[in-house]
């Protein structure tokens, strides 16, 4: 058996980015239309403030307006919601990042609702988790999905083509991926099952795996011998260990070298679904402003 295929999902990202600042660049030539992203961060979490200073970083890059909102760690869910409302009324907003997790005393319910469906690039609004939940086999995405499982699904009918009748395992029920990505698969057609932490002899129903998605916060957690020969390996984990130099490292949720040997394609993390996240975000966002100035969704 030949080592796994590596899907390059930092190519494919940087891939995307660039169909995205194309069309953010046809929708200004065409309509005056200037794509904007608001970010929020509520309190100075390091690893959330490298991922917003990196959104907006990459949506000043694609051309697109960029607003980044910095509320302290002991703000009210009062003022967040204000600041939420703001947005919501701003035409030059097309889509409203709350950085999640928050801090404890705000109830993050409350205010993901609170941002307005349309605006909602993260897709994690009731409405957009509803329309995702109910979405027939085949119909079009054409409201705001979220953004690492929109990156899964896209990596993988990449490497894939067609995913229709292939069995799924998907390794994790989080609301933020392991849900949403079944309800992707199974709109592919694919026969779907959610693993999770009570789930019985693991091993032998990943086993039964065509597609396996892994997304549970566990470093190097499912081993090489749970994979079917050439079966797709999707990583969603990032979990920083220590390494053998005294430094740390990035590592999924998957034994890599182990899973090398035995899928037929693997995502590597660092580089794989990772990158997928922000360009996936600048996706929907660019989708959000289309919307607003009266355009179709477009499969770009
Ligand atoms: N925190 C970790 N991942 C995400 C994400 O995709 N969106 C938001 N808003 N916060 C996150």
């Amino acid at each position: 058996m030949s080592e796994a295929r590596l899907i390059d999902g930092k190519a494919f990202a940087a891939d995307l980015r660039g169909r995205v600042g194309k069309g953010v660049a046809e929708l200004v030539a065409g309509k005056g239309v200037k794509p904007g992203l608001a970010t929020v961060l509520v309190g100075g979490d390091p690893a959330s403030q490298v991922y917003v200073r990196s959104k907006g970083k990459v949506a000043a890059e694609l051309g697109m307006s960029s607003f980044d909102h910095r509320l302290p760690e002991d703000a009210t869910e009062a003022e967040l919601l204000q600041l939420i409302a703001t947005l919501n009324a701003d035409t030059g907003v097309h889509g409203i990042l709350v950085q999640l997790p928050l801090p404890k005393h705000i109830h993050t319910e409350r205010v993901l609702q609170a941002i307005h469906p349309d605006k909602d690039v993260d897709g994690f609004h009731p409405i957009n988790v509803g329309r995702l939940g109910s979405i027939a086999a085949g119909a079009p995405l054409d409201f705001p999905v979220p953004c690492t499982p929109l990156g899964c699904s896209m990596l993988l009918a990449d490497a894939l083509g067609s995913l229709s009748g292939r069995t799924a395992v998907v390794v994790g029920r989080s609301t933020l991926v392991g849900r949403p990505v079944a309800q992707l698969l199974l709109r592919a057609d694919c026969t779907v099952t959610i693993a999770h932490s009570r789930t019985r002899d693991l091993p032998a129903l990943c086993r039964t795996a065509d597609i396996l998605v892994v997304a549970i916060g566990r470093p190097e957690f499912l081993r090489g011998d749970w994979i079917k020969p050439g079966a797709a390996v999707i990583d969603v984990g990032i979990n920083r260990v220590p390494a053998a130099d005294g430094k740390t490292k990035l590592v999924g949720d998957v034994a890599f070298e182990e899973a090398r040997q035995v899928a037929g394609h693997l995502t590597p993390v660092p580089g794989g679904v990772g990158p997928m996240t922000v360009a996936c975000l600048m996706y929907n966002t660019l989708q959000e402003a289309r919307r607003k100035a009266g355009l179709p969704f477009a499969a770009i």
